[in-house]
């Protein structure tokens, strides 16, 4: 008990020294305190001043993007150029095809391109559904890759399945029926230029169906497109009942008669004819509404239209070889049977023409129409044949 009344003792001791103290310390606080803190509120200013004058020099700006470039990625990749330079890797979208032809009739003004620009050529496919000679185009493409677009328009109820590594692997557009001769068909048309337009790098457009072949290897086609002074449009005026005789006199005054063209859909555009056509709404309720079957649409607005606004950039022939010799209203198809040296010697060296306007014999760089069965021969002969 003693020692601890004593512990308490000497405890209540010591609060009574600490007491004192305090009251000693209250005592002596508000000078003491007022110096120190007056010392405290000046060391506050200076560091203050000192601080924002420093950032305000040297990091204020930096400091806010760097915050910014971390928290924000989205904001900061859509300022960049690359965004309007690199080729779109997904080509789904959710646009109308209004929206659609009115983005892709977008035109830099400014001639000169800011950055390494490498132009390349789109292979539009216009198609129904599956490729049957897509290993030929596989071989095609092999070892170019840069200097081609591939874009498919099929049916819209195909579901393509073209394995990762192919070249046709996810490049099916957003698509449509299209049915032949008719006004659906140019629109097909136009949705595929308008979706390779917005790659910027595409500067030749090509249109192709799926039982189409080349005829020569990449090279030679890349450099016959990039070297020509006209897109090879098929263009003819002809006075016959399958020629002016579709003409209607309800499209005059905006389509006389005289410039009244036929040609085949199998076209080969260039960039600024591409625009021409996706942007058009002059012409294109004129065709809609008065070229009708037995008026087929699709061998007369393209032609018509580009003889009337750009009659000097038009080759006015196809680059496409097709078979009419064998009478009907459709081409002649050709299968495995056909398949010979002697059958392609008698495309390749039959030909005469004008290239960039100098006699030549290289005239057509594709050839239709295959048939599935036309596969397997035209692998093993193109190698030797078709230089690929
Ligand atoms: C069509 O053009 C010719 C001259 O090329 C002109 O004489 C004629 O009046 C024009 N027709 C129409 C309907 O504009
Ligand atoms: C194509 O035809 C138009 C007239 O329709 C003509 O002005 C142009 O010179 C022709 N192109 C070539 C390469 O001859
Ligand atoms: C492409 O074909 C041309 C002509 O047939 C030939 O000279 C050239 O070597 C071929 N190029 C390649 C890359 O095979």
């Amino acid at each position: 008990m003693q020692t601890r009344i004593g512990s308490v003792g000497s405890l209540e001791e010591g609060k009574d020294s600490v007491l004192a103290t305090r009251t000693s310390q209250y005592k002596t606080l508000p000078w003491r305190a007022l110096q120190l803190f007056g010392f405290f509120i000046a060391l506050c200013i200076t560091f203050s001043i000192i601080t924002i004058y420093t950032i305000r020099r040297a990091g204020i700006y930096s400091a806010v993007t760097t915050v910014k470039s971390n928290f924000v990625p989205c904001d900061e990749q859509a300022n960049s150029l690359d965004n309007w330079r690199k080729s779109p890797t997904n080509l789904l979208h959710s646009m109308s095809d209004n929206e659609l032809l009115w983005r892709a009739s977008f035109v830099p003004r400014i001639k000169k391109y800011p950055f390494n620009r490498l132009p390349k050529v789109a292979f539009m496919f216009l198609t129904k559904g599956p490729l049957p000679l897509a290993p030929l185009w596989e071989r095609f493409f092999k070892g170019h890759e840069g200097l081609y677009s591939v874009y498919i328009h099929s049916l819209p109820s195909f579901k393509a399945d073209f394995p990762r590594s192919s070249v046709f692997y996810r490049r099916q557009i957003p698509s449509q029926a299209a049915e032949w001769g008719r006004m659906s068909m140019c629109d097909a048309e136009r949705r595929l230029l308008a979706n390779a337009l917005l790659d910027i790098s595409n500067e030749w457009f090509i249109l192709l169906s799926e039982s189409c072949i080349p005829l020569y290897n990449f090279s030679v086609i890349y450099q016959y497109v990039m070297k020509s002074k006209y897109s090879f449009m098929g263009a003819f005026d002809d006075p016959g009942p399958f020629g002016r005789g579709r003409y209607n006199h309800n499209m005059a005054p905006e389509v006389n008669i005289s410039k009244w063209r036929k040609g085949s859909q199998w076209f080969e555009v260039n960039r600024k004819l591409a625009i021409n056509i996706v942007e058009d709404v002059t012409f294109y309720p004129k065709f809609e509404q008065f070229c009708r079957p037995a008026c087929y649409v699709d061998e007369h607005y393209f032609p018509t239209m580009l003889t009337i606004q750009t009659p000097n950039l038009l080759a006015n022939r196809s680059i496409t070889w097709v078979d009419w010799s064998r009478g009907g209203p459709h081409p002649a198809t050709f299968g495995g049977s056909d398949i010979t040296e002697e059958f392609f010697k008698r495309i390749l060296e039959g030909q005469k023409c004008t290239y960039n306007d100098q006699p030549s014999s290289t005239c057509v760089l594709f050839a239709r129409k295959f048939a599935p069965s036309a596969m397997e021969p035209l692998s093993r002969i193109a190698p030797k044949v078709l230089g690929f």
